[in-house]
């Protein structure tokens, strides 16, 4: 199917700011991570057909240290720890991608920070 975007700033936030300071976002703006561990936001994401799906999060990352999350779907266990490593800047934005398993219909994708520095800025979800 042609892949959808969803922006972090339209997802469900918890621990977390949407803000604009840093250009290069796309959308409205991008989710700042509260930086504690646990801060997570949340999208949920429309699937034609259950199976194997790819999931691009674009983010930034100005620090040197990786900003690790925890993907979940549907309450269930996704990608522990996926990388999300410095980006050189708060303004240089990459993607990440990786592959996991939805059902048809709506899905509930949660990413959780791992660690006390919280998740990378994120921009948005592509499905
Ligand atoms: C800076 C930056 C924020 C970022 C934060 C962090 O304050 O402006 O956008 O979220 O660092 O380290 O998480
Ligand atoms: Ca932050
Ligand atoms: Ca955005």
């Amino acid at each position: 199917a042609a892949p959808v975007t969803y922006q972090s700033e339209n997802a469900t936030i918890s621990q977390g700011v949407v803000e604009s300071n840093h250009a290069g976002f796309t959308g409205t703006g991008f989710v700042n991570f509260d930086n504690v561990t646990g801060s997570y936001v949340e999208y949920t994401v429309n699937a034609a057909q259950a199976g194997t799906h790819s999931l691009t999060f674009r983010y930034a990352n100005g620090t040197t240290a990786n900003r690790p999350v925890n993907v979940t779907i549907n309450g269930n266990p996704g990608v522990s720890n996926l990388a999300f490593p410095g980006t050189g800047a708060w303004t240089s934005w990459q993607s990440v991608t990786t592959n996991v398993t939805l059902a048809a219909g709506d899905n509930v994708i949660r990413t959780t920070a791992t660690t006390a520095n919280g998740g990378p800025n994120a921009d948005s979800l592509t499905v």
